[in-house]
């Protein structure tokens, strides 16, 4: 059991009190004002700082972490509402980076500045976990926003861990990408800014 308190107290400090979860594994017991943000307690007293602030509303995804196997945004959740939860941050979804999503994500190359992505990553895990071969529409339920265009190549990287995940042959949206090039564009997606992420290359 780690017993943890805030290392530089938030203005909004009241009455501390014990709140008890799980977090990557292992008991903890903070010690702070119950309405003390998740994404706070994680960041600024357990030193776990994948989680990532950005809208602070609940809106963006980049403080995602799973609670209870679903993914939530941190920013929107007291600790005081968390007591005996089982929470999973970016740091221990799988030791050594292992986890299928994050193989895959190396393997499609995802990754551009980094802010979005253990947000993103964990939230695919979750659906992932609920449903290893998901459909199109859930995959474009995602909500996570990312302001460098990586959504394009997250998509192959969610097909490749379901293939890995399910042993099975590839999901339709691969298929699709890989059939043949797309001369329609598609319209952008919720955590895509539309573009490919790539430089774009005037013409001689
Ligand atoms: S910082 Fe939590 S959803 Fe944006
Ligand atoms: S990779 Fe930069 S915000 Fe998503």
């Amino acid at each position: 059991m780690r017993f943890l308190a805030l290392q530089a107290p938030l203005p909004i400090v009241a009455s501390p009190q014990m709140t008890s979860m799980t977090i990557n594994g292992e008991a903890v017991r903070f010690t702070l004002d119950p309405a003390t943000p998740l994404l706070w307690a994680l960041r600024d007293a357990a030193n776990l700082t994948g989680a990532k602030y950005g809208c602070d509303s609940g809106e963006c995804g980049a403080c995602t972490v799973i609670v209870d196997e679903r993914a939530v945004p941190s920013c929107t959740m007291s600790i005081g509402s968390l007591e005996g939860a089982d929470i999973i941050t970016i740091e221990g979804l799988a030791p050594n980076r292992a986890h299928p999503v994050q193989q895959a994500w190396a393997a499609e190359q995802v990754s551009q500045c980094g802010y979005c992505e253990p947000g993103l990553i964990l939230a695919i895990a979750a659906m992932l976990r609920a449903n290893p071969r998901p459909s199109e529409a859930e995959i474009m339920a995602l909500t996570n926003i990312c302001r460098c265009g990586i959504g394009p190549r997250a998509e192959k990287a969610i097909a490749r861990a379901s293939m890995e995940l399910t042993g099975g042959d590839s999901l339709d949206l691969l298929a699709r990408k890989n059939a043949t090039p797309q001369t329609v564009p598609e319209a952008p997606k919720r955590f895509s800014n539309g573009s490919s992420g790539e430089a774009q290359i005037p013409p001689q």
